[in-house]
């Protein structure tokens, strides 16, 4: 199943814990090196020993368990794990997930792992459809944890309704792709823009947009994922840096063209999904304009210069249109005129796609006229989308011969 490395399955306490014992197997089957953590309350569903029989390794369930029973913790773990598995995931692991808390072996395990997290919850349909649940699940979700939806059926509460664990050969297929993404942009220098520019108008005010930066930080922690070192070059946005990837903080539009050009020399992949200021003030004022003294504002804006069409040389450079209407033809004028590989056109009027939101609708037009509709996804699978076709594209002409490039 691995290239190399290890697989950990955590378990947690429901009544599906049975059905990762046959997954448990099929990985070992696969040729994945196992290591199994359990919950407390795993263990009373399913004991230690089946798993250790399988995998032919200690299985972890106790975070002050001697070092005699063995020779691993949690940070160990972490840094083995090629990628973590937990199915069946209980309302519990997600809450704990979500916010952060590592008072067993497995929370701290995943806290501190850097591997991809594909969470397979199970737990009873009102546990599922519980709006707390729900919540956590969309955070979790905008943290990058990957999950395989449970399928519809009867439960063992006796109801009928979603909150089965989904079917083992879904599991398989999530974890596979996962794996399959894990190296491929190992290498790669990957520069990425995020949020909006804010261009002053005086030391109080300024023209910005509504861009939250999710969409480009979710495109650096994907990039990072796949192996790649990855700068982040991002105006002011309310999220936390991601881990792994070198920050360069700007605020205004020339700011960020100036850092673009000087991080894309080294660069095989642009990826611009900041929202720069098409317009700036012709100057910002040095102190506060009072308002008393106008009445009416009249403020001269300039264009600024676009950073997309700026850059030039042999790298893969996508760009992102942020469309209301004729999405595909007005993206394709802004891939021909900007001189881009891929274009990742978002419908921003429609409902949980676009601006400040978790989740994108989006198109994917490439400069070969290939045209790819994706479904409502959360952002950060989005971004795997992305450089899914990225790779591709870093496979062909247009892309292989290494990426270091030259500006005008
Ligand atoms: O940050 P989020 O809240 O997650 O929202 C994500 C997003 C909606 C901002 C993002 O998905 C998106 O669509 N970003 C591009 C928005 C935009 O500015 O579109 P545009 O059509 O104006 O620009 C087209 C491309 O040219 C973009 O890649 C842009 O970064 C780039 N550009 C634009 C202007 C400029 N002066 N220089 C540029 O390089």
């Amino acid at each position: 199943m691995t290239r190399d490395g290890t697989v950990l399955l955590g378990v947690t306490g429901s009544i599906a814990a049975y059905k990762a014992v046959e997954l448990a197997s099929r990985l070992v089957q696969g040729g994945a090196k196992l290591d199994v953590v359990m919950t407390d309350s795993a263990t009373r569903f399913v004991t230690p020993l089946t798993f250790q029989s399988i995998t032919h390794r200690p299985v972890i369930t106790d975070m002050f368990a001697t070092p005699e029973e063995y020779d691993i913790e949690h940070i160990a773990l972490a840094e083995r794990a090629e990628v973590v598995v937990v199915a069946p995931a209980t309302a519990n692991i997600m809450a704990k997930l979500a916010a952060g808390i590592a008072d067993d072996m497995l929370c701290c395990t995943i806290l501190a792992t850097r591997a991809p997290v594909l969470l397979a919850p199970a737990m009873n349909v009102h546990m599922w459809e519980n709006a707390i649940t729900q919540e956590n699940l969309a955070r979790l979700r905008a943290r990058g944890f990957k999950i395989v939806e449970p399928g519809y059926g009867s439960l063992a509460c006796g109801v009928e309704g979603k909150g089965r664990l989904a079917d083992l050969e879904d599991i398989l297929t999530a974890l596979r792709q996962i794996l399959d993404r894990r190296s491929d942009l190992a290498g790669r220098s990957v520069v990425v823009t995020a949020g909006g520019t804010q261009e002053p108008i005086d030391p109080v005010r300024l023209i910005c947009n509504r861009s939250s930066g999710k969409m480009g930080y979710a495109l650096a922690e994907a990039a990072r994922e796949r192996g790649a070192r990855v700068t982040l070059i991002t105006a002011p946005t309310a999220l936390p840096a991601p881990i792994g990837v070198e920050v360069v903080r700007i605020q205004t539009a020339l700011q960020m063209r100036e850092a673009v050009l000087k991080a894309v020399p080294d660069a095989d992949i642009l990826v611009m999904a900041a929202a720069v200021a098409d317009y700036r003030p012709a100057t910002a004022a040095k102190s506060k304009l009072k308002k008393e003294e106008y009445p009416l504002m009249q403020l001269e804006l300039i264009r600024n210069p676009d950073i997309l069409s700026e850059v030039k040389g042999n790298l893969i450079k996508v760009g992102f249109a942020a469309e209301s209407e004729n999405m595909v033809q007005n993206a394709t004028i802004k891939l021909k005129n900007k001189g881009l590989h891929l274009i990742v056109a978002n419908d921003i009027t429609e409902p949980g796609s676009g601006f400040g939101v978790d989740t994108d609708r989006v198109v994917l037009v490439d400069s070969r006229g290939k045209v790819k509709e994706l479904p409502l996804l959360p952002k950060s699978e989005v971004a795997h989308k992305i450089l899914d076709e990225v790779a591709v594209l870093l496979t062909t002409s247009a892309g292989a011969s290494g990426g270091r490039t030259h500006q005008q």
